[in-house]
């Protein structure tokens, strides 16, 4: 389905359906232990608690990403070069994106994935508004899955994927290596991904950043319970849960949890799910990387490092990945 919104922007609508949020969320709390697919939480409030997420002071990785970007940009689109085809998944608000369409040598176009079809045609009308010489094409996916790459008006020659953010992170090691593999082939011969990934790091610094002071990510977290509600006839009392995270060092990943803090039972849709006291529903994980690690997870899925940037701590990374 193609929709036209905002005269000149046209989306490519591959919006997942509301029968396989249903099923994947049915699935996720049969299992033992309860899990919830971690992109479920970026419907149009989650996006919004995660843009506030991403403005706190505990959450350094956003604001150290756009630090190095700025900072080393020059390099970045010298590598990238002209008439490129920019494909950003999981667009948000395009934040750092703007960074690199400031510096890009006339790019052949822009291309934001994002799964919120709403947040997405708000933020690809702006980047429009502000770079009206850019081809804008949309597209609400799921980025997970296959989906074909809008072509743009003038030929690209070559594509680069990029992948903010450290998403990468959200990923358990094998669906990270097999989703590498996804981007290298969207890629294509001569093209590049261009990822921000997050550093291992002091456990106190990571716990902090996920445990904010303000409330910020337990809303964001429990959001996911309020979709539920929302849109599957849930019936969720959100007072009688908890947001929890912790860092595993042995695993190197923020693992994020939702604790019930009474035995209860919950309907979804007119199915019963019994939950006992304390026990959690796993909404997300987030891998921490050395530079090491991750050189070797990108040449497995058929990439080679060009280029790593970092910042004064080496709390983050930007790296300019060729399509081997
Ligand atoms: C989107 N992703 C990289 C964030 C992260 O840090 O793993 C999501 C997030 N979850 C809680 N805070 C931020």
């Amino acid at each position: 389905m193609n929709t036209e919104v905002e005269t000149q922007i046209e989306l490519q609508d591959l919006e997942p359906s509301n029968n396989r949020f249903r099923a994947e969320i049915l699935r996720g709390l049969r299992k033992m232990p309860k899990e919830l697919p971690s992109k479920y939480l970026y419907d149009e409030k989650g996006s919004q608690w995660f843009d506030r997420i991403t403005q706190l002071e505990e959450y350094y990785p956003t604001r150290t990403e756009a630090r190095i970007m700025e900072a080393d940009i020059q390099e970045m689109t010298d590598l990238i070069g002209t008439d490129a085809l920019l494909v950003e998944y999981g667009s948000g608000s395009s934040v750092k994106t703007r960074i690199l369409l400031d510096h890009l040598k006339d790019p052949a176009g822009y291309v934001p994935i994002d799964i919120s079809r709403d947040y997405l045609m708000i933020s690809a009308a702006q980047i429009s508004k502000e770079y009206p010489d850019l081809e804008v094409l949309p597209l609400c996916a799921d980025y997970t899955l296959s989906f074909d790459i809008p072509k743009p008006n003038k030929p690209a020659k070559k594509r680069v994927v990029y992948y903010p953010g450290s998403t990468i992170g959200n990923f358990d090691p094998i669906p990270a290596q097999h989703f590498l593999e996804e981007i290298a082939t969207v890629c294509g011969p001569g093209g590049a991904l261009m990822i921000g990934v997050d550093l291992k790091k002091m456990p106190v610094v990571l716990h902090n950043a996920y445990n904010d002071h303000e409330g910020v990510t337990a809303a964001f977290n429990l959001n996911l319970l309020e979709r539920i509600n929302r849109e599957l006839k849930g019936d969720f009392q959100i007072e009688n849960f908890k947001h929890y995270a912790l860092y595993n060092p042995i695993k190197g990943r923020i693992e994020m949890h939702i604790i019930s803090l009474m035995d209860q039972t919950v309907h979804i849709d007119g199915v019963s799910i019994p939950i006992a006291n304390g026990e959690s529903i796993w909404t997300e994980s987030s891998y921490k990387y050395n530079l090491q690690e991750f050189a070797e997870l990108a040449e497995t899925a058929g990439f080679q490092v060009d280029h790593v940037w970092t910042d004064d701590r080496d709390w983050f990374s930007v790296q300019y990945l060729t399509v081997i």
